[in-house]
């Protein structure tokens, strides 16, 4: 069934999930973890394994920030930047436990783990496998999904939200793939946002 998780990452999106029902991080993570199976189709020598986990279990952490700040922290010009880093050292804290009982084979915790742990606030990859993970959390963003909770997050017309992915988070794009894949997305945001927009015209 195409838009599932493999059978291997189930047990690990189960052990995700409680910590994920936080600023629509379930389907944030549900649908960077097809980003990133996109992306991987294009570079078959990395290790599918560890980019999934990490992705399965990247934004754990926001569960433990308090949930009147989790707006303010992210974006343009946040209010707390710092807790930027906290959902990254709070993510690798809950994700050690569960990696280590879930034993994943051809997995290494640790390698997981320092994915989680600069996956935000990191500019540069480590690794390949940490290049798509960066790769697959942004490019929600350019999503219909990401759009549309960025645009609740920030109180901007969907418009406004695409013309700043355009010009502040495309150019962090690390790879050719993820840009392309990005460009498209935009692509897609403004189509709908001028048909949108066309359709006021009209109703007025
Ligand atoms: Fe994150
Ligand atoms: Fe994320």
């Amino acid at each position: 069934m195409s838009g599932a998780l493999l059978d291997r990452d189930i047990p690990t999106w189960l052990a995700a999930r409680p910590y994920l029902d936080v600023r629509s991080n379930d389907e944030h993570t549900l649908i960077s973890y097809q980003l990133a199976r996109a992306l991987l189709k294009l570079r078959p020598e990395v290790d599918e394994a560890t980019v999934l986990t990490a992705i399965l279990f990247h934004d754990v952490g926001w569960k433990m920030v308090p949930v009147d700040k989790l707006a303010d922290s992210v974006g343009p010009k946040p209010k707390y930047p710092e807790l930027q880093r906290v959902h990254e050292v709070e993510g690798v804290a809950i994700a050690r436990p569960h990696l280590l009982a879930l034993a994943i084979p051809g997995v290494d915790v640790e390698t997981v783990l320092s994915i989680i742990d600069g996956h935000d606030t990191r500019k540069h990859a480590i690794s390949p496998e940490d290049e798509i993970v960066k790769e697959a959390d942004k490019l929600w963003r350019f999503t219909s999904h990401g759009v549309k909770t960025i645009s609740g997050w920030f109180g901007t017309p969907p418009k406004e939200t695409v013309a700043m992915l355009e010009d502040f988070v495309l150019p962090q794009m690390l790879t050719k793939d993820g840009r392309a894949m990005a460009e498209a997305l935009v692509a897609q945001g403004q189509a709908m946002n001028w048909l949108q927009d066309m359709m006021k015209r009209e109703g007025a």
